[in-house]
């Protein structure tokens, strides 16, 4: 069943940990064993990849949490890991001295720019899977944690629109993503949502304030305006001052999710999602496959350079913020 020179391989999951992450370790570990690998899980990210924090992992170990936020192998950020080689020289020495043989790193591109480096620079077997809420990696269609992120400021925005409803406030939702705007795009499609501000695409507080006064629009004052968090335009706090300001007839409030985006039960699609990347990385190291990270790409499995995962962004498809604005006329 297994031919190849793997026989012990190492997982971790670093950076924002994103619901999912768990399914993905499960996936992991159980087609290592089945492939009759050994999986070792590693503690703590990158950090524990230079501390030695080891564990090896049975069936058991991976029980019942297919269902669980977070990572049971914890996460944390180390940029130090890419920017200094005595890092990733400790690293690989402690792999070389636990004979791991290979290394499934599950995070987002940070991650992958230290894996990179790692497999460049010591020519260590190294495939990645995308994991972050913030759906931003270029090389897959949709990143673990993104569905169920996305879902839970769904749930929130629909309590607020009851409440902006009621009171005719006009809300300014603040949700992550970082520099991408998947997660408010996709989000103001499902709620309804009566404008959205995204890092991708330049907005004005005069469009925004244009748009709330449209015929249509002029004797509501209720609304809620997504704002991504890495807009141009500043924080959902400073927008809503803005607009405030010209349209003081609106009594505005601002609500910011937050790390809430972060936690929480894995959608079916997240769960379902992990499986297929935890199993594909672990096939893909067998078959000798390295400085990859495994994606689904138009319902397909596709292998994607670290250095392209990195360096390059999934584009927003602005037929979504067209069709948003459509649908909120
Ligand atoms: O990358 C995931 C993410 O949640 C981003 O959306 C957000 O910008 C960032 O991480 C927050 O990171 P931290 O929890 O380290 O502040």
């Amino acid at each position: 069943m297994n031919n190849s020179k793997i026989n012990k391989i190492g997982v971790l999951t670093s950076g924002g940990d994103a619901p999912g992450m768990n399914a993905a370790i499960r996936s992991v570990v159980r087609s290592c064993i089945y492939n009759n690998v050994i999986p070792v899980g590693i503690h703590k990210g990158y950090k524990g990849l230079v501390r030695k924090d080891f564990e090896t992992m049975q069936s058991h170990s991976v029980s019942k949490i297919i269902q669980l936020g977070g990572t049971i192998l914890k996460s944390s950020r180390l940029p130090e890991f890419a920017t200094d080689k005595m890092l990733r020289k400790m690293a690989i020495d402690n792999l070389k001295e636990d004979m791991i043989d290979a290394l499934v790193v599950i995070g987002g591109d940070g991650s992958f720019r230290g894996a990179d480096l790692l497999s460049d620079e010591f020519g260590f077997p190294i495939v990645g899977i995308p994991g972050t809420i913030d759906n931003d990696i270029f090389g897959t269609d949709f990143t673990i944690g993104f569905d169920t992120a996305t879902n839970t400021a769904v749930e929130a925005i629909d309590k607020i629109r009851d409440t902006a409803d009621s009171h005719n406030h006009l809300f300014f939702v603040e949700v992550m993503g970082r520099d991408a705007g998947f997660i408010a795009t996709y989000t103001a499609i499902a709620t309804g949502a009566e404008a959205t501000v995204i890092p991708e695409v330049p907005a004005t507080i005069e469009s925004i304030c244009s748009y709330m006064q449209t015929e249509r629009r002029k004797d509501k004052t209720s609304g809620i305006v997504i704002v991504s968090e890495g807009s141009q335009l500043g924080s959902a706090q400073e927008i809503a001052e803005k607009v405030k300001e010209r349209l003081p007839e609106y009594k505005t409030r601002v609500t910011t999710l937050g790390h809430i985006q972060r936690g929480g039960s894995p959608s079916t699609r997240d769960r379902v999602l992990a499986s297929m990347l935890g199993n594909y990385a672990v096939n893909a190291l067998i078959e000798g496959k390295s400085g990859v990270m495994v994606g689904i790409t138009g319902g397909k499995v596709s292998y994607t350079p670290f250095k392209e995962a990195c360096s390059k962004h999934n584009p927003i498809d602005l037929d979504m913020l067209t069709i948003a604005k459509i649908l909120s006329i």
